[in-house]
């Protein structure tokens, strides 16, 4: 009896052991790795999948509230999904109480992500104001004792987002990269501003570029701001040598951002994406929409995005006003086919005004 249970006790500590090292991933690759960074109402489920066909290689959600998890709110129970075909997917938290973030990682683990990220850079003001997101820049050791906390608590790698500093006053990044590696993150993504300059300025890459390159710094630095075009990607990633190269707002109605990255990186042109190519992707994102929050949350969501899609296309206006106005699939359908007539005979260029 005795026997059998050693033997029942090894094998679970060899399962164990192997649980652990499986979920251990690498943040870091011969080349760079792109991710989508996470936009709260922006990176749902079904962008996600989209942006990973087109050759994201990581993804995070949307930012999720410690306290809706432990409270199970539908909404942050919902922006945990991922699947399996998201992978390598971190669910991103925020909270400034050590005890809620401690306490959400039971709700964050029973959806096994591949990493857990914290989010200290969040600069919208009932954010910030609360002291979590970016405002907990204004208390280093709150943040990096909690950071250090969840580190210990989470069975799987814990990666931060943050910001420059708090403001140009008290830019902190690199003692702060120092001190977050020493309290066992397993990979930072620095978006190149402060708290204060919210979305102004451009982003300081440079800055990004300092930190990857202190000979003290051995976790991967991802770096983050203002890549809108592949070359974009490719230039900061040359120039700075950073590990990943996470790209937000440029992303949105442009999922290609990552494969046009990629090939750039293998030395081939760019591929021209056509109309018929933007009309099949966004109904494609919009139906996916419909399935995941259902027709009416669908139809919303969207409207964030379709301008985006048509970006630069000549009268695209009158489409638009009817794409933001429909409420209903039925009265969706025949305006892509309509869209598709219009601009049936130029490709991507020609078409733009
Ligand atoms: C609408 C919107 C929502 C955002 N939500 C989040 C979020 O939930 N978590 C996060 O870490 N950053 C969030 N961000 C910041 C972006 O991830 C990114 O750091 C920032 O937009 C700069 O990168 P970009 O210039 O590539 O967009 C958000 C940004 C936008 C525009």
């Amino acid at each position: 009896m005795i026997q059998h249970s050693i033997f029942v006790w090894s094998i679970s500590i060899i399962v164990a052991n192997f649980a652990t090292l499986s979920s251990i991933m690498d943040f870091t690759s011969n080349s760079c790795i792109l991710g989508l960074s996470p936009m709260d109402d922006v990176t749902d489920f079904p962008f996600r999948s989209l942006c990973k066909e087109f050759g994201a290689d990581i993804l995070y959600t949307e930012f999720i509230a410690a306290e809706g998890l432990n409270h199970d709110a539908f909404k942050s129970k919902r922006k945990m999904t991922i699947s399996d075909a998201q992978r390598p997917v971190g669910v991103q938290i925020f909270g400034a109480d050590e005890k809620e973030l401690i306490k959400c990682l039971e709700s964050v683990e029973s959806v096994s992500p591949d990493f857990v990220d914290i989010n200290w850079g969040c600069p919208v003001s009932k954010v910030a104001s609360r002291g979590a997101g970016s405002g907990m820049l204004k208390d280093i050791p709150k943040l990096l004792k909690i950071t250090q906390s969840v580190v210990r608590h989470s069975s799987v790698p814990v990666t931060v987002k943050t910001r420059l500093g708090y403001d140009d006053d008290s830019r902190c990044i690199a003692t702060l990269a120092r001190q977050l590696q020493d309290v066992g993150i397993a990979m930072l993504a620095i978006h190149g501003r402060t708290k204060t300059q919210m979305y102004r300025g451009l982003a300081d890459w440079k800055a990004i570029g300092e930190v990857k390159n202190d000979p003290q710094i051995h976790i991967p630095i991802y770096g983050n701001g203002d890549i809108v075009e592949a070359r974009q990607a490719v230039g900061m990633y040359n120039r700075y040598g950073v590990d990943g190269v996470l790209i937000g707002r440029g992303a949105i109605g442009n999922p290609w951002i990552f494969e046009q990255t990629k090939r750039l990186m293998q030395g081939l042109p760019e591929r021209e994406i056509t109309v018929a190519e933007r009309v099949d992707v966004c109904l494609k994102h919009l139906l996916a929409s419909i399935d995941f929050f259902g027709e009416h949350t669908g139809l919303i969501v969207m409207k964030r995005h379709y301008a985006a899609y048509f970006k630069g296309l000549y009268n695209f206006k009158q489409f638009r006003t009817l794409l933001m106005e429909a409420r209903t699939m039925d009265e969706l359908m025949p305006l892509f086919d309509r869209i598709s007539d219009y601009y049936s005979d130029k490709d991507g260029r020609e078409a733009c005004s």
